[in-house]
């Protein structure tokens, strides 16, 4: 085997895979998944704003306010863009931004988790680390938020219904899709 011809060949650049839904569809569940079996870096955008910030994202949304919290989340979008082979775990309300939308775009392709708001509402219920939804009525909430940001998701490139949460399935679809 000729070793020096192989190390030079240029290795593919992969786009990024960018994972946007409604909070409770599975973006976190189903990307790391993704990541794991594609070999690519997991990437949450929550995450690295946490990081960055050293502060949780209910503290930043309570201290802060929501406008802050875009505001951190549009950065780390557009650093996190500018790299390749990742599968991107975004917030709920990333795509609302036009400019986050460019820079998924730019360099990868969008997929979005849908599922009907019961079905969020259940998931949702318990947990309490999500400032949006610590409301007094939650699944009137899960309504009106979901209904307001159907334009938005609706510009990913591909929609993924994710009511019963078939992991195994939504990983064979998406590889077809990246193909
Ligand atoms: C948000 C969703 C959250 C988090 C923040 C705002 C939203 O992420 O980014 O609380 O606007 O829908 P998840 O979708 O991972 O819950």
């Amino acid at each position: 085997m000729n070793l020096e011809r192989q190390k030079k060949r240029p290795l593919p650049i992969m786009r990024n895979i960018i994972i946007v839904g409604f909070m409770g569809t599975g973006k976190t569940t189903l990307a790391k998944a993704l990541a794991k079996k594609l070999g690519r870096t997991y990437v949450s955008i929550d995450d690295e704003i946490e990081k960055r910030s050293g502060v949780v994202i209910s503290d930043i949304f309570k201290n802060k306010g929501e406008a802050y919290f875009r505001k951190l989340e549009r950065e780390i979008i557009e650093i996190v863009s500018e790299k390749n082979d990742q599968v991107i775990d975004t917030g709920g309300g990333a795509v609302l931004d036009k400019e986050n939308m460019v820079n998924f775009k730019k360099n990868g392709v969008v997929i979005c988790l849908w599922s009907p708001p019961g079905v969020i509402f259940e998931r949702t219920k318990k947990s309490i680390h999500r400032p949006l939804l610590n409301v007094e009525d939650p699944e009137n909430e899960i309504k009106k938020l979901s209904q307001a940001r159907r334009p938005f998701y609706e510009k990913a490139d591909f929609h993924i219904d994710t009511a019963d949460f078939d992991i195994n399935a939504i990983i064979k679809k998406i590889s077809k899709i990246i193909k």
